[in-house]
């Protein structure tokens, strides 16, 4: 697709259904920029190429029906023990928010979770009213395993998070 067509605003149909996927490795260079729009305005912690590669298989795309090499958002499912993941690197190309994409991902993560055997799903969001929509409650950082704080040792915010902690039971 020319890169012209790939900047074309996609009108927001009503009944706009995105295509939900595994992401594939050609998808990381797309996946690389949504993410990391958000995480230079410290919305999200940034991912290197590398970690996306090397997390690939927890990521599912959204794309476009239409237009199929379009990438309109990414989220991954991550597992941390026999009954319990974590839904992270969520992120919605920013002409493509509130159409419903981000909830199309969120669905599929959770449908994949249950179908893993996952009881607990959890999330650090700064968006508590989107994951509530699908009945995540907020939590105290305090009740959460201490293993799900691996990543943060890499955020700047780690003595300083804001960031809310949620959780579904499925
Ligand atoms: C948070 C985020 C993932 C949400 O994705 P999204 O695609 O905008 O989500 P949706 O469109 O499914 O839902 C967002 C809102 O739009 C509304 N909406 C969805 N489709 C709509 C439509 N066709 N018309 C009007 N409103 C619509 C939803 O009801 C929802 O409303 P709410 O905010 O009052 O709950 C996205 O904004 C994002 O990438 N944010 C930055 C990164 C981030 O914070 N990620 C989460 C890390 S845990």
């Amino acid at each position: 697709m020319p890169e012209s067509a790939q900047q074309l605003h996609i009108d927001p149909l009503p009944d706009f259904q995105p295509e939900i996927r595994k992401a594939r490795l050609a998808d990381v260079g797309d996946m690389y920029r949504i993410i990391n729009h958000y995480a230079e305005k410290q919305l999200m912690l940034p991912k290197t190429q590398l970690q996306l590669y090397e997390y690939l298989r927890d990521y599912s795309i959204a794309v476009d029906p239409s237009a199929p090499s379009r990438t309109l958002g990414c989220g991954a499912l991550h597992f941390y023990w026999e009954n319990l993941a974590e839904i992270r690197g969520l992120a919605i190309a920013p002409e493509m928010a509130k159409k419903g994409v981000g909830t199309a991902l969120v669905k599929r993560l959770l449908i994949e979770a249950k179908d893993m055997g996952i009881e607990q799903v959890f999330v650090f969001t700064y968006e508590p009213k989107f994951f509530g929509r699908f009945g995540f409650v907020q939590v105290e950082h305090s009740t959460m395993p201490l293993k799900v704080y691996n990543e943060c040792f890499n955020c700047p915010k780690f003595n300083s998070c804001d960031e809310i902690s949620m959780v579904l039971h499925i």
